[in-house]
């Protein structure tokens, strides 16, 4: 190793002095002086030159060798391979492609903006305890068996599950008809992957839930807009529109996005369809009881004597998006085929979130922190109607957001997307329509309350209302 390859070393530095090492030998090979097949020195030789340990040379040089960058040849010493590989800076510039979701979320990176719907409260996440149990839970899994866990999800949460879905949504169902998923998304992926029905049609809500409709098209399904009224998804008019469909995808604890419950006899209606037509309706559980006024309905599937109800529940909206936890409950005939699907396609997401999550329910922070949300959204939403004031024509609230309508064939997409270059993020109402043109009179914003601080309500406000009589 000629001298143009002195090694410098920092010893005040906290990067270990066997990555030093390594690092230097790295930039000389990488810029060719250290040519290659060059020898380098033995570990020994080297280590007395920089007065450092043959261990700390050693672990340098095996780090260099996993990166490919040398080689040992037994008495032929080590060398420099023959084809270093090319240096990262030196590889071709990342290509820059559109981001899953865009126009609905609108950055990943960047933390909720003022009226942004579908996440939490970020302020009220109950995020110390959160890491305690957390951390706890990495410490369980870290110590336990390295082997396959179940494919459905553990088997502690699943039964807290079934507990809680007795008594909080009227379902009675045993632990192995639960399997755990990544969410909603998660949950629905492995249903389509179960259900085997592309090239079938789905009956899908009008206005409805954007995600599912392409989420059913990408399953090679044919999702029909099926109007949704006062009383929710319209039977009749599925009836009419597509009397064929496999499938009918619905919110119907609070219709996504007009906050609509599905009443008793559309309910009754859409069941008795299901059997008749030997179709599947999958429940989009997505708020669970998180219902603003009075006590949420129970759910469909509570009232599903025939086992057609595909009952998918999430935690993005009671907890977090960012847990990426939520559940599906199979009706009793295809417990086996959603186990075997889970096992082969779509596991069981992230055990140390399932561990921490089973002890957060346990330990009654659950049902605590979901209170908690309901006199907080409630009380956010009633500041922010108050702070809009008489004059903002307000016609509903949607979930957890509050519905502004704007005059029929108003551009609420242009408006929303600009009212996210001013920092806030309300979503247009025409968004969520298969077919925006035939709905013209309805447009809109939808407000979400979950974010509206007190110290953001008033800003957010003013933006908003500046720009929407810029935009009149
Ligand atoms: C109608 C509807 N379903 C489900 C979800 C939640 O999906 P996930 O659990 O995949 O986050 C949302 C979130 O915004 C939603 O609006």
């Amino acid at each position: 190793m000629d001298s143009s390859l002195d090694v410098s070393l920092d010893r005040s530095s906290s990067e270990p002095l066997s990555a030093q090492i390594a690092g230097n030998l790295r930039v000389a090979i990488r810029d060719g002086r250290l040519a290659p097949g060059a020898r380098l020195p033995s570990w020994r030789d080297l280590a007395a030159r920089l007065g450092v340990g043959r261990g700390t040379v050693r672990s340098a040089y095996e780090r260099l060798i996993d990166e490919r960058l040398i080689v040992t040849a037994g008495a032929a010493g080590t060398r420099v391979v023959a084809q270093p590989a090319r240096a990262e800076s030196a590889a071709a510039p990342a290509p820059t492609l559109t981001a899953p979701l865009s126009g609905l979320l609108h950055d990943f990176s960047a933390p909720p903006l003022p009226f942004e719907m579908g996440v939490p409260a970020q302020d009220a996440f109950p995020a110390k305890l959160w890491s305690r149990l957390r951390a706890r839970a990495l410490r369980t899994g870290a110590m336990s068996p390295v082997t396959y866990p179940d494919p459905r999800g553990s088997a502690t949460l699943r039964s807290q599950l079934a507990s809680y879905l007795a008594i909080a949504r009227g379902i009675h169902c045993a632990p192995d008809q639960i399997v755990l998923t990544a969410g909603y998304r998660g949950g629905l992926g492995l249903t389509l992957a179960a259900l085997q029905l592309a090239g079938r049609t789905a009956w899908m809500e009008e206005p409805g839930y954007m995600v599912t409709r392409t989420g059913l098209q990408l399953a090679g399904l044919r999702p029909v807009p099926i109007p949704v009224d006062a009383h929710g998804l319209d039977v009749e008019h599925g009836l009419a529109l597509a009397p064929e469909a496999a499938l009918a995808v619905v919110t119907p604890g609070q219709h996504a996005p007009t906050g609509v419950p599905m009443s008793p006899a559309r309910r009754q209606a859409l069941l008795r369809w299901a059997v008749r037509a030997q179709a599947w309706i999958v429940e989009d559980d997505y708020l669970s009881e998180l219902q603003l006024q009075g006590r949420a309905a129970p759910a469909l599937a509570a009232a599903d004597r025939h086992g057609r109800v595909i009952h998918i529940g999430t935690f993005s909206k009671t907890m977090s998006p960012s847990l990426g936890l939520g559940f599906v409950v199979a009706p009793l005939a295809l417990a086996e085929r959603f186990a075997e699907v889970a096992g082969c396609l779509a596991p069981a997401p992230n055990l140390v979130t399932q561990l921490a999550f089973a002890e957060f329910m346990a330990e009654g922070h659950y049902l605590r922190h979901l209170r908690h949300m309901k006199t907080l959204y409630a009380q956010r939403r009633d500041a922010l109607r108050a702070r809009l004031g008489p004059q903002a024509d307000i016609d509903a609230m949607a979930g957890l957001a509050v519905r502004l309508r704007l005059p029929p064939g108003s551009d609420d997409r242009a408006i929303a997307a600009e009212a996210v270059r001013r920092g806030v993020a309300p979503s247009s109402v025409s968004r969520w329509y298969a077919d925006p043109q035939q709905h013209r009179q309805e447009r809109g914003l939808l407000l979400g309350v979950t974010n509206l601080t007190e110290a953001r309500l008033a800003p957010a406000c003013d933006t908003l209302m500046a720009l929407l009589a810029e935009m009149r």
